[in-house]
């Protein structure tokens, strides 16, 4: 079955899907973008991650490529002409094409790329089961990470490190100890009393919606949450560790720096959030 992919106002082979060589994207990283979760033949969480798209848009003052109504209809598309049922679609908005000049091109396009791929749901399921390793690292990146922006440099290497350690997620930390987030995922723990903490998302941090989502989780579960800063030797010392993106939901983290969390198995908190995540998630049909 080939891949599909929208680039542009066109659906074209996946293998043939090309931009220019002077899109800003390319040249700059001037660009930004979504991942929303696609679970059961439902986009997770839509009107959520185009919120979240308009503002980055708006802060880096990049046109919508398309009218706000026509995006949901083209992401449907893709994961309809993949025939993902269980996956991810990927949304990318760069500045558009113009010959290489730092400041803003006038009357450029935006370029608009749309992608979708498969994914096991059982085998996040074995992950969930086993738990994942993080190790630490310095913050690095720009002061504007709240913008969902292509630029991932720091992200790559991190998250790269993190692989060659063994580990599956890279937390970047403050100079004075305190957890920032994953390289692509929000970090939280949960302490000895069952209370949920994670780093409020105003400034530092990108405000994941898998994030916000797992706030209404929490509220049905009856948990408490504490928005605040927590350091690695708190999150060593944890209850329970875990980190949530759209790719993985609420994902147990069982070491950190080679440290067991608690008693290096997943906890049961985490797995009821994570249990309850799709029932309390907005579904859109695909
Ligand atoms: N990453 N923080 C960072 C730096 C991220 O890149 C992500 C998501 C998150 C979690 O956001 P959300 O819950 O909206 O997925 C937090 C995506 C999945 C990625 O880059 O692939």
């Amino acid at each position: 079955m080939p891949r599909i992919a929208y680039v542009n106002g066109r659906y074209v082979a996946h293998a043939d899907a090309v931009v220019h060589i002077e899109d800003r994207g390319y040249q700059f990283a001037d660009g930004v973008y979504e991942v929303c979760e696609v679970a059961r033949g439902f986009i997770v969480d839509m009107p959520r991650h185009l919120g979240r798209l308009n503002r980055s848009l708006r802060e880096l003052s990049i046109g919508w490529p398309v009218t706000p109504d026509v995006l949901p209809i083209i992401l449907r598309e893709v994961v309809r002409r993949n025939h993902v049922t269980d996956g991810l679609v990927y949304l990318q908005v760069t500045r558009g094409v113009a010959s290489r000049d730092f400041v803003f091109p006038a009357g450029t396009k935006p370029s608009l790329v749309v992608t979708a791929r498969k994914a096991d749901p059982t085998a996040a399921g074995r992950r969930a089961e086993s738990g994942i390793k993080v190790i630490t690292v310095p913050e690095n990146r720009w002061d504007r990470v709240d913008i969902k922006s292509v630029g991932l440099l720091p992200n790559v290497l991190a998250k790269q490190k993190a692989k060659e350690a063994g580990a599956q997620e890279a937390w970047f930390v403050d100079a004075d100890g305190t957890v920032k987030e994953g390289g692509s995922s929000n970090a939280w723990i949960i302490t000895r009393d069952g209370v949920l903490v994670t780093r409020p998302a105003e400034h530092g941090i990108l405000r994941g919606i898998t994030r916000t989502t797992l706030f209404d989780v929490a509220a049905k579960l009856g948990l408490k949450i504490e928005e605040r800063g927590f350091s690695v030797a708190e999150a060593k010392a944890a209850r329970e560790v875990f980190i949530s993106s759209a790719t993985t939901i609420a994902m147990p983290v069982v070491a950190i720096d080679g440290v067991l969390v608690a008693n290096g198995h997943p906890g049961s908190i985490t797995l009821s959030l994570r249990q309850a995540f799709f029932g309390v998630a907005e579904k859109s049909p695909a």
